[in-house]
């Protein structure tokens, strides 16, 4: 059965994936926490992201900081270019995106409306003791800025050619007029982005490479291939950088909506640093002695998007045997606990065997110890926040040194001796 948000925003809190932000001050719009599994969970996705880009030889991680020169955002055509339209309320003051009212009288109050204004997206703030123009600093809207001022300094300090790229995981801060379902769309939120390097002219293949790469990596997170899709932006929809654009889409219970944005930003961004700043940001080809700005293509990620298409195509309920059961059907490598230990009984023979085999699990895997209940209701909670193994020491294991390892998605149950056991879950999970 396909999971409502309330359900989601319900379970996620109930088994602490995520929490509101100051909950206690009755929380404040569109700002989430991640608790403890949410964390593990938001750290295997980046680990996955980082591993995928990083552990090759074309493309390098930097860690940039999100405060930047003001300048790089007048360069990069943010404020001016990073705006929505919105109309104010004359009488309640309330703003509203045009496009989403239907008539020209406030949905509010029935107030007349301003003409639309260019409202920009950016937070700002102030550097030093001082509050005023000359000290304004802005939260950055995307990572990909940190990267392109870097990149002079990457290329040469690592002796890159051309192709190549720049990858980083961070922060980025938008004033959107509409936050919105849960996690999708906040004011706050982590990228992974990845700007990759090219010869103008090779642009449209590595577009293209790079979108079918993307989409790859989401179906190896284990997402539903039939919920993901490709869409282009129209001419409308394009952003002020880009060329050319395509979105990774997940089906939402909301609606197809986009998770990645891969996109052909051309030269625009590192031309505009360099006549902002004066510095040169051309690269030069010692072998064909040419010296050109390259080309961009960006692949974007939400992170937080990403955990929510993850958690919303792992969640099933089920009946089995008569009974109702919750799970996160979660791939292996995602899921927040991998391996789950039970005494079957608080024995302190069965205790002290499943510490022991819980330490030597440890130093692979995050394991949880679960000695309260019966056995059928510690692995339903087990199921419901996806950890895919739960092993069981019982009486015969004393005897015959042999656990139970029940799987959470098939609910098979393997007898596996102490001394396979370790190889045997690294196998399953490691794959
Ligand atoms: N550097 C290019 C860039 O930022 P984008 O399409 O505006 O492109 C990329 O954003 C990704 O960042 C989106 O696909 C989405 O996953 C995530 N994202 C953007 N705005 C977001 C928001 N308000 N809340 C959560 N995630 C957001």
């Amino acid at each position: 059965m396909a999971l409502d948000m309330t359900s989601l925003v319900s379970l996620c809190k109930r088994r602490g994936f995520i929490f509101q932000s100051s909950e206690i001050y009755g929380g404040i719009n569109s700002c989430w926490d991640y608790g403890p599994l949410g964390v593990e969970l938001k750290n295997n996705i980046k680990r996955l992201w980082w591993q995928a880009m990083i552990n090759r030889e074309d493309i390098e991680g930097i860690d940039a900081s999100i405060l930047m020169h003001p300048k790089v955002w007048e360069a990069s055509g943010h404020i001016a270019g990073f705006t929505d339209p919105l109309v104010d309320c004359k009488k309640c003051k309330h703003r509203f995106r045009p496009d989403l009212i239907q008539e020209k009288k406030c949905p509010d109050c029935g107030g007349p409306l301003t003409e639309p204004r260019l409202f920009n997206l950016m937070f700002k703030t102030f550097m030093g003791p001082v509050e005023d123009e000359s000290s304004i600093v802005y939260l950055r809207p995307e990572t990909a800025q940190g990267i392109y001022v870097n990149f002079l300094n990457v290329q040469s300090t690592l002796r890159h050619k051309i192709p190549f790229g720049i990858a980083q995981i961070g922060k980025a801060f938008r004033n959107e007029i509409t936050p919105g379902n849960f996690i999708f769309r906040t004011r706050e939120f982590e990228q992974m982005e990845m700007q990759y390097f090219v010869k103008p002219g090779t642009d449209e293949e590595w577009f293209e490479h790079w979108k079918e790469e993307r989409l790859k990596w989401h179906k190896a997170l284990g997402l539903n291939p039939k919920k993901l899709q490709f869409h282009e932006h129209g001419a409308d929809e394009l952003a002020h950088y880009a060329k050319k654009a395509f979105d990774v889409q997940y089906e939402f219970p909301f609606g197809w909506q986009e998770i990645e944005g891969i996109h052909n930003r051309t030269d625009f961004d590192l031309s505009r640093h360099q006549a902002s700043s004066g510095k040169t940001l051309q690269y030069f080809d010692e072998a064909t002695k040419e010296k050109y700005i390259p080309y961009v293509i960006e692949t974007s990620v939400g992170c937080d998007r990403t955990l929510l298409a993850c958690l919303i195509d792992a969640y099933h309920e089920e009946v089995v045997e008569g009974e109702e059961r919750s799970v996160l059907r979660f791939h292996p490598k995602l899921a927040p606990i991998k391996v789950a230990f039970f005494p079957l009984m608080k024995k302190p023979e069965l205790q002290e065997l499943t510490h022991k085999l819980q330490e030597e699990t440890r130093p692979y895997f995050l394991t949880r110890y679960d000695e309260a209940g019966s056995i059928g209701r510690r692995y339903r909670r087990q199921d419901e926040v996806g950890t895919p193994f739960c092993v069981t020491v019982d009486f015969d294991s004393l005897k015959d040194q042999a656990v139970t390892v029940r799987d959470r998605d098939s609910m098979k149950q393997d007898r596996i001796a102490l001394t396979q056991l370790l190889d045997y879950l690294r196998k399953k999970i490691e794959g």
